[in-house]
């Protein structure tokens, strides 16, 4: 991954491939932003006009390229657009520094070294700039045959980057970027596990890697296989598991601090493979499939994030892994499952995996009574019919909780949006046979898979539900710091509520 280091050096000394220099969009036409002073100066104070016969407007994502003044070490100077002008106290939004430090990371593809000389006020924007190039510079090619850490053009992703107008005596500065670099390798990781191709991660696969890796970081690590499912009655995800040759798994990742008074559990759906089952996908809804395990991967980086940072509270991972697929072995509509808490489900559609393997995980995590559950799962195209592909759905079995998810998100750069739970959508998952049905109404899809997880939260247990069907992976271009493929959605929320509830101030 890209090596990030703080400076206060001048920017014309700096021996770099470019230096990076921000450009606010003003109604005059473009504003070099601050940070950019020297290379400004270099100019005679022309540097906006010159981006302006560029062709420049400071808009987001833009990205211009020129050659950096006499008398800089460096060649080359990359201008990123800002999108909007500086709040009043001469900051900009810590979002708007993530996406141009992400597109100019990504735009600097084969450079070994750059220098970002980004407007930086306050050690969030450290922190910002930090996350910025460490997502943007990802890229994922484990799988390409030109192999060793080369990008597709046969490029490697920025080498060293440089954060200028930051200090590292400066606690807060080195804080921030210490935050940024664990967080963003976790999230790192979560991407290559989303990108990985489903023949090679399996449950199994899935489960090793996550053991090995929270072990390393001192996580307790408890894995249950199909032996140990079937033997504590773990229905739904043995029902979705059982029409693969890969079966399925229960993995519980336990961070605990000594200090802590707060638990949160995190339970994420980890379809390594979504085929549809019996009620199979057709083609055209299956190419992507392999992303149905986003929602595993996020709790997991977020749970060894939370370990990394050392945050005063104990966080509880579950990961429930399961293949889907059509088989003689696989589970049919019609089919009733027992579920783990001991209702029965009547499986009417077998593509309706995602609340099965669910209902285990999130009656799992009720036994132990924490303070409040998150799941985190890519569960509904419905959902992402209703809020695009860049937005995660948000519900609740508890409104203020809901809002302070949502407001995590915000915080974190992480578009997402409050939905309701409507009551009369339960009575569309009556089952004749069973206790309930797993499908309901077609309509508000998205909310009756939410009130079907929330039939499986223990009682009195404050609980939020994340749909990121949408934002999980980006079937796009790159943009910003999100790259084509799997994205990390929901990671940097559940850190933050990580770090809120360790502070006291979940509510
Ligand atoms: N994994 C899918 C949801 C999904 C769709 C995620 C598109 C990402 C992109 C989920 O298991 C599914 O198939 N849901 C069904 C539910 C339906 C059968 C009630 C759906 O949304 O069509
Ligand atoms: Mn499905
Ligand atoms: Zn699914």
């Amino acid at each position: 991954m890209t090596a990030l280091t703080l400076s206060t050096a001048a920017a014309p000394g700096l021996r770099a491939d470019a230096i990076v220099i921000g450009v606010a969009k003003a109604a005059k036409g473009p504003v070099v932003a601050p940070g950019a002073e020297a290379v400004d100066k270099a100019y005679d104070g022309r540097l906006a006009a010159v981006l302006e016969t560029l062709g420049a407007s400071g808009a987001e994502g833009e990205v211009t390229k020129l050659p950096a003044p006499a008398g800089f070490k460096a060649p080359l100077v990359v201008a990123v657009g800002l999108g909007g002008e500086p709040e009043e106290d001469a900051s900009f939004d810590p979002e708007a520094l993530r996406k141009a430090a992400g597109a100019a990371a990504r735009a600097l593809t084969g450079a070994k070294k750059a220098a970002f000389a980004l407007p930086v006020t306050d050690a969030g924007d450290v922190g910002a700039i930090a996350e910025g190039v460490l997502l943007g510079a990802y890229s994922f090619d484990t799988y390409k045959d030109n192999g060793g850490g080369k990008a597709k053009n046969g490029k490697a992703p920025l080498g060293d980057a440089v954060l200028l107008g930051t200090r590292t005596r400066d606690a807060a500065h080195k804080g921030a970027l210490a935050r940024a670099v664990a967080v963003c390798e976790e999230l790192n990781r979560a991407r290559d596990l989303i990108n990985m191709p489903p023949n090679d991660l399996t449950p199994e696969a899935f489960a090793a890697i996550a053991s090995s890796a929270g072990k390393q970081h001192g996580l307790k690590v408890q894995v249950l296989d199909e032996k140990a499912l079937v033997k504590g009655g773990y229905g739904g995800i043995l029902g979705v598991g059982g029409g693969s040759a890969a079966t399925p798994r229960l993995v519980k990742l336990s961070y605990t601090h000594s200090k802590a008074d707060k638990h949160l559990a995190f339970v994420g759906k980890g379809i390594t493979y979504d085929s549809g089952g019996i009620s199979l996908k057709p083609a055209g809804h299956n190419e992507t499939m392999k992303c149905d395990m986003s929602g595993a991967a996020a709790v997991f980086a977020a749970v060894v994030a939370a370990a990394r940072l050392g945050l005063e509270v104990n966080v509880t991972g579950w990961l429930a892994l399961a293949e889907n697929m059509p088989s003689g072995t696989a589970v049919r509509p019609g089919d009733v499952l027992r579920m783990y808490s001991g209702k029965t489900v009547e499986v009417l559609n077998t593509d309706a995996e995602g609340r099965l393997v669910l209902a285990d995980a999130l009656w799992a995590a009720s036994q132990e009574a924490p303070d409040a559950i998150v799941d985190v799962a890519t569960l509904t195209g419905a959902m992402m019919l209703a809020l695009g592909s860049r937005t995660f759905g948000i519900m609740a079995n508890d409104d203020a909780f809901r809002t302070t998810v949502h407001e995590a998100a915000e915080e974190v750069g992480e578009p997402a949006w409050p939905m309701p739970l409507p009551e009369h959508l339960r009575k569309g998952m009556e089952s004749p046979t069973a206790d309930i049905a797993n499908m309901g109404e077609r309509m508000g899809g998205g909310l009756v898979a939410g009130l079907f997880l929330r039939e499986f939260v223990g009682e009195g247990i404050t609980w939020a539900h994340l749909d990121i069907a949408g934002p999980a992976f980006n079937e796009g271009g790159p943009f910003g710091y999100t790259p084509k493929g799997g994205t990390g959605t929901a990671v940097r929320t559940l850190v933050r509520l990580a770090e809120l509830t360790a502070a006291g101030d979940l509510g």
